[in-house]
Order: structure tokens, then C-alpha cells, then sequence
């Protein structure tokens, strides 16, 4: 049981986080802001698996069936009740709509019930804090990158309460190109992880893919055109009745979209003059993209905060991490708020 009431002056802030913006149900009790007392996500990945990607009906549907069990299963394992939280906080966007409004309808009905602030957190922000909950005592101000299946965002905070973003991708998000890439070299769904497990065994630098927009002074990024060309390279090998060798064409694909994201951050962080340099989201749970990330943090003396794996893709303790840095300014949401399906960062 953790210390709330105890004592007049040791009482904790516990909060609920329930995060449900695209294909993970999860709920999480964390006590303030480090203290995860339980992270509980039910992946409907085996459902949409046969679909090659996320159904939004399918998703909602399933949300709807899996919440409350997660939510109970969370707070068991917290060994808390529904009496002990201090607020609830959920993602309300972006995401795909169907699926936010299932988990804002919870936290709004569990916020009237329990008599406790509702907090509202934007999803990518929500990223952004999993390196706040392994590193409390980040320096401001910040760089942050976060890429996962819908961003590639590159994010300068200045505050907690001050976010602005500086760059973001012009088309495809890397891990939607992770995806598209996994989907037509046959590797299934999600293919984030089914890459980088066969690019393990390739030479990643066996063939040249190119790297969108590395010379380019902004922050964007780019990876249709790198999609497009491992596509090209595979139709052109086949063509011929070449033998591909997959393992390097993976390794060649991770290693270009590593090089475009880690000089774009690392640049970043340069130009912003910023004290840290956070990476999250799915993608950052590829280890060679770690790797490359720390060697180049090393090599320029940068401070840099990311996540363990389990962190990185969509969890719940997340969303209560960020919420209890707007439980610490009362920015609370009205039970009127509605869910959106796109939102941008500054609005939150
Ligand atoms: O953050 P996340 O769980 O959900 C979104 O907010 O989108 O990110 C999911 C994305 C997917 O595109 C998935 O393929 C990618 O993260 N991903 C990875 C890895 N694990 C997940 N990409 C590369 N390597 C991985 N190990
Ligand atoms: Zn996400």
C-alpha cells in the first residue's frame, strides 16, 4: 500500500493513467510521477494481425470489452482502490477516435464516481514523460524526439508547461514505414520488431537506401520516398529472379532511417541549446537505433534520456506520468471535454 494518509504531510499523489488512442488497452497506477505500482496492457496485435494493421472499429470494440478488467486487474496489482486515487488521467488525443473515446468515457465516469480531477494528456506528450518517470530530475530546457507509428515529432520544451514542436515528418511517421517496409518483404504486423530481429543478421551498409532530407536545415523528416525504394530494390531483384538478401535489405533500411533520425535530433539539440535529449516512443525501442543514439551522445558529451523498451510503445504509466506534472499546476479538464482525434501539441 503506498503512503497515502499516513500521515498529514507524506501523502502521495496516486494516479490512475488509461491510455487507449490505437490497438493497447493499458491502465496504470503510479504514485507520484515515479513510483509505478502497476502497468497492465492487453495488445490486441493478434487481432489486427490477420487485417496486416489496425482496424478502428475492431480497435474501439475491443477497448470497450477490455477496459474495466484492466483497469481492475491495474489496481490490484497497485493494491489500491478506486477510493485511494488522487485523480484520474487518460490520453484524449491524437489517436484514432472511436478507440479515445472509450478510454475519456472511463476516466470521465471514474472522475465523477470518485470525486476526483479528470487530467487530459496529449499522447506524444504522454511519450515524453516515460523519460521523465526513469529520469525525474531532467534538466530543462529539452529536445525530444518521439517516433512511433503515427509521429515523428521533434519537440523543444522549455518547462513542463511549455512545449513547442520544431519538426515533424512531411509524410510517412518511421514507424509506419517500419510497417509498410515489413509488410512487403512478408514479415507481418507490427513490423517494427520483426525488422530489426532480421536485420540482426545483416550488413547494413550491403546496400545504399537513401536518407530523405539529411541536408535539408529543418527539423522534418521524410520516409516515403526510403519505403519507395526498398520496394523498387525488391521488384528490380525479383525482375531479374535475384536472390534477395533480406537480412541486409532490413539492416539497410534500419540503418538509414537510424541516420536520418539521429542527426535530425542530435542537430536539434545542438541548435536549442537544450541540457537533455529525450527519445521515446515504439521506435525507440529498437535497439540498434538505441545504440546509435548513445554513441552519438557519447561521442558530442550530449545528455540523452530513453526509456526502457517497455516503455517506449503505448503503456498507460506514461499518460499518469504526464498527468501528474498537470496535477502539480490543478490543470484540470472539465467532464464536458471531448476526445480528438487529431490535436495539435500546443493546444495541449
Ligand atoms: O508508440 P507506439 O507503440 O504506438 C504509436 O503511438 O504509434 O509505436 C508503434 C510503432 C509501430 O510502427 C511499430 O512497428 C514500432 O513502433 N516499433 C518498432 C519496434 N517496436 C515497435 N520499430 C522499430 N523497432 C522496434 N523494435
Ligand atoms: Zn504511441
Amino acid at each position: 500500500m503506498p503512503k497515502r494518509k499516513t500521515g498529514r504531510l507524506t501523502l502521495s499523489v496516486i494516479i490512475l493513467g488509461l491510455e487507449t488512442s490505437c490497438d493497447e488497452t493499458a491502465a496504470a497506477v503510479v504514485a507520484d510521477g515515479t513510483a509505478v505500482l502497476a502497468n497492465v496492457i492487453a495488445s490486441q496485435i493478434e487481432v489486427h494481425r490477420r487485417f496486416g494493421g489496425v482496424v478502428p472499429e475492431v480497435a474501439s470494440r475491443r477497448h470497450i470489452e477490455t477496459l474495466n478488467p484492466v483497469i481492475a486487474a491495474a489496481l490490484a496489482e497497485a493494491g489500491v482502490s478506486f477510493g485511494d486515487l488522487t485523480a484520474v488521467a487518460v490520453t484524449r488525443g491524437p489517436g484514432l477516435l472511436g478507440s479515445l473515446l472509450t478510454g475519456l468515457m472511463a476516466a470521465k465516469g471514474i472522475a465523477f464516481a470518485c470525486n476526483i480531477p479528470l487530467i487530459t494528456v496529449h499522447h506524444v506528450l504522454a511519450h515524453v514523460y516515460a523519460c521523465f518517470l526513469v529520469a525525474p530530475d531532467i534538466a530543462f530546457p529539452v529536445v525530444a524526439l518521439v517516433v512511433s507509428g503515427g509521429h515523428t515529432d521533434l519537440i523543444y520544451g522549455v518547462s513542463h508547461s511549455e512545449f513547442k514542436l520544431i519538426g515533424q515528418t512531411r509524410d510517412d511517421a518511421a514507424g509506419e514505414a517500419f510497417d509498410k517496409v515489413a509488410r512487403v518483404m512478408g514479415l507481418g504486423y507490427p513490423g517494427g520488431p520483426a525488422i530489426e530481429q532480421l536485420a540482426q543478421k545483416g550488413n547494413p551498409t550491403a546496400l545504399h537506401l537513401p536518407r530523405a532530407m539529411l541536408e535539408d536545415k529543418g527539423y522534418d523528416t521524410s520516409f516515403s520516398g526510403l519505403k519507395t525504394a526498398v520496394v523498387n530494390y525488391l521488384y528490380r531483384q525479383e525482375g531479374k529472379s535475384n536472390q534477395v538478401n533480406r537480412a541486409d535489405l532490413a539492416a539497410a533500411f534500419q540503418a538509414a532511417v537510424a541516420e536520418v533520425l539521429v542527426t535530425k535530433a542530435v542537430t536539434a539539440a545542438a541548435d536549442y541549446h537544450a541540457k537533455t535529449l529525450l527519445v521515446a516512443g515504439g521506435v525507440a525501442a529498437n535497439g540498434y537505433l538505441r545504440a546509435c543514439f548513445q554513441e552519438e551522445a557519447r561521442r558530442r558529451g550530449l545528455h540523452l534520456v530513453i526509456p526502457p523498451p517497455a516503455l517506449c510503445t503505448d503503456n498507460a504509466a506514461m499518460v499518469a506520468v504526464a498527468g501528474y506534472y498537470r496535477f502539480l499546476r490543478g490543470d484540470f479538464a472539465s467532464l464536458s471535454i471531448n476526445a480528438a482525434a487529431s490535436l495539435p501539441l500546443a493546444s495541449e
